[in-house]
């Protein structure tokens, strides 16, 4: 019988490999837990109670069989592991630790107006989970996307033949948009100033459009995006919605925004879309106007930021699998700028792991 051979790596060596390869394979147990307390909306009941919660009082308001009150116990020793609840003393008879929110769950709270909530649920619903499954088939298939290998259809096709997929991906998106816009219209004023009609390509429920448009008087905005996403959705006197196709057609403003939009394409998709976007705007730049205005992430390989680089790069395979699009470097989007006939840029890192960038014919 082979044994590990100790004399090519310590003990201590061996040991630390296995535990990496044990936490790389129980990682999704994190995101499994996180999803489970939000099913049974812990973080809301906790709020609710308005104090730290006690273990026993958390399992009466959740109303669970009594006997899984340990299971109870060991999900929230995790999640508070990870940051997502801390543990208080609290004075009193009989238990003296009780949970309570933090800055990270209370992100996840049903009111907050960008809650992360909807976007947990559909990141982690089977739709978007089970494609992981093929990844590696995918790959020796001449198919577009995992998504597609799993559901035969691309995703934006899937939400619109499911609409219990299409409102939760929707809402998910609207939630993450109300949270950038905040940060857009406080630290980016000077990129919308002076605009005069803005047009949101794939802006979905038309968020950021409406609150860029009622932040900017005198801005006339329009939503462009797929049919199940706008069709019901009302006109107001500074917001329009068009149903269409922005690789047929984009309505002409003085500036394009394309949040979260390129990184879901090819690069020979993406050339397109800019030069679409090139013939939609207007030249002039007198009110500020004649660029496109892009919302995405640019890739780093920062040591000393472990954390949003891995996340970086969790993004980047979540768009290799659930669509045909990729995670860019600085250098690949100038690539993809330049070839769609964009003569120059500016970056503005204002989203930590996510830039805004102006681009200029
Ligand atoms: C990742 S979501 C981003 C939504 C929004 N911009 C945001 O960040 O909140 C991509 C959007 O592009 C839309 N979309 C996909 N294909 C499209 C197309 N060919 N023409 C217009 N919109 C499209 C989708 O329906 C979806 O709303």
């Amino acid at each position: 019988m082979a044994l590990p051979n100790l004399e090519e790596s310590t003990v201590e060596e061996l040991l630390d490999a296995e535990a990496h390869v044990w936490n790389h394979i129980f990682s999704y147990i994190n995101s499994m837990s996180l999803k489970s307390a939000l099913q049974l909306g812990i973080p809301d009941i906790i709020h609710k109670h308005g104090n730290p919660i006690t273990l026993s009082q958390l399992a009466d308001a959740l109303n669970i069989n009594k006997a899984k009150t340990d299971g109870l116990f060991r999900l929230m020793r995790l999640l508070e592991h990870s940051k997502f609840f801390d543990k208080v003393k609290v004075e009193g008879e009989g238990e003296e630790e009780a949970y309570s929110l933090t800055r990270a769950s209370r992100l996840l709270l049903r009111d907050e107006p960008s809650s992360l909530a909807p976007y947990i649920r559909a990141m982690l619903d089977p739709n978007f989970m089970d494609p992981f499954h093929h990844l590696s088939e995918w790959l020796g298939s001449e198919c577009p996307s995992p998504f597609e290998f799993k559901h035969g259809r691309s995703l934006w096709e899937y939400a619109g033949i499911e609409e219990r997929w299409n409102q939760l991906f929707n809402q998910a998106m609207a939630n993450d948009a109300k949270l950038v816009t905040s940060i857009l219209v406080k630290e980016c004023r000077h990129i919308f100033q002076g605009l005069e009609s803005l047009v949101d390509v794939g802006g979905g429920a038309g968020t950021v459009a409406k609150v860029v448009a009622d932040a900017f008087p005198g801005l006339k905005a329009v939503v462009l995006d797929l049919p199940h996403v706008v069709a019901d959705l009302a006109t107001s006197e500074n917001l329009r919605y068009v149903s269409g196709d922005m690789f047929e057609d984009i309505p002409r403003a003085d500036a394009v925004l394309l949040k979260w939009i390129l990184h879901n394409w090819s690069d020979e998709e993406c050339i397109k879309i800019l030069e679409k976007c090139k013939e939609a705007i207007t030249p002039s730049k007198n009110n500020n106007g004649g660029k496109v205005i892009v919302i995405d992430m640019i890739l780093k390989d920062e040591k000393q930021h472990h954390k949003g680089t891995e996340t970086q790069l969790l993004f980047d395979v979540l768009m290799m699998t659930a669509l045909t699009g990729k995670e860019r470097t600085e250098k690949e989007w100038a690539n993809l700028f330049f070839a769609a006939g964009f003569k120059t840029y500016k970056i503005h890192p204002v989203l930590r792991l996510r830039s805004v960038i102006e681009i200029f014919p």
